[in-house]
């Protein structure tokens, strides 16, 4: 493949992806890798990260892998350092690691609450912070792709309510972003990725909470709602992460904003801004 200097993706190119060692973030380093990119895979189990980055490399892509807590600010830092030291610029951020917890909100903990916020919201602040002013100094463009959900969307979702509020929040940083980098003339894409049903392991996302946080007590009826929505991750409305990668990349390439993945939720959406609408005053 040809990389013109206003590509992003391709050879001498660099992409990190956080949360790379499963479903969608895997996906997204095995997608940018077959593309020509060198991919750091970073995720909190670092070694899922390694088994990623070594099938990358055995298929002939260039990859790293690193354990990467995105919850932790220095621990950020020390990936773009080590993407820096290894490939020299990085080119296309992914801040995609993501939580969920299920229960009613009267039955979230404030423990419940820290892990998912820590890794959703601080982990993409974290992202940020850390890689906007490096594409900022490299001067050359760059793009930006945070995953949200649909829950950013529709906002208010039962049995998931930390989850959704940190998605909004996302979705929120990446319009203020794509804002801001057209006030300072930066040639920084940004996507956001609203995805609905893939096939991913998101509904075991427990695995990775750190033990100082407890762990969830999910009532009987969020156990079953959790069940059918795992379900739904394998039906007809389900997707693969190799499509949800695919869809990132041509976003990416054509500079699209929207990443959404499922028509399902479109009438949601609606009546949702409807209301918001219809609530506005003629006047004041
Ligand atoms: N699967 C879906 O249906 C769906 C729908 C909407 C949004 N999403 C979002 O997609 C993103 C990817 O999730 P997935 O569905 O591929 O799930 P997944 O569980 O298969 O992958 C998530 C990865 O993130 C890693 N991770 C968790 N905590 C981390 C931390 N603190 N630091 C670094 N890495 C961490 C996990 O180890 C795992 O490898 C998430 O942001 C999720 O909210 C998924």
């Amino acid at each position: 493949m040809t990389t013109s200097t206003d590509d992003v993706i391709g050879s001498g190119r660099v992409a990190v992806v956080t949360g790379a060692a499963s479903g969608i973030g895997r996906a997204l380093a095995e997608a940018f890798a077959a593309a020509g990119s060198a991919v750091v895979v970073a995720d909190l189990d670092g070694i899922e990260a390694e088994v990623v980055a070594a099938s990358i490399r055995a298929a002939g892509g260039e990859a790293e892998a690193m354990q990467v807590d995105v919850a932790d600010a220095a621990a950020v830092d020390r990936l773009a350092a080590t993407t820096l030291e290894r490939f020299g610029r990085v080119d296309v951020l992914c801040n995609n690691a993501g939580v969920s917890t299920f229960n009613l909100l009267r039955d979230q903990t404030l423990d419940d609450w820290r892990w998912v916020f820590d890794v959703n919201l601080w982990g993409v602040i974290h992202g940020l912070h850390t890689f906007v002013p490096i594409m900022r100094d490299q001067g050359t463009p760059a793009h930006i792709v945070n995953t949200a959900s649909i829950a950013g969307l529709l906002s208010g979702v039962a049995f998931i309510g930390p989850y959704a509020a940190t998605k909004v929040a996302v979705v929120s940083m990446s319009e203020t972003l794509a804002q801001e980098f057209a006030i300072d003339q930066l040639p920084i894409g940004v996507s956001v990725l609203c995805p609905s049903s893939v096939d991913t392991r998101v509904m075991e996302s427990e695995r990775g909470r750190p033990s100082a946080l407890g762990v969830e007590h999910r009532t009987d009826i969020a156990e079953s709602v959790r069940m059918a929505i795992r379900d739904s991750f394998t039906g007809p409305s389900g997707l693969t992460p190799a499509a949800v990668a695919d869809r990132v990349l041509d976003a990416i390439r054509a500079g699209r904003f929207w990443i959404i993945t499922h028509p399902g939720e479109r009438s949601v959406a609606e009546a949702r801004f409807t209301d918001i609408l219809a609530n506005f005053p003629l006047n004041h």
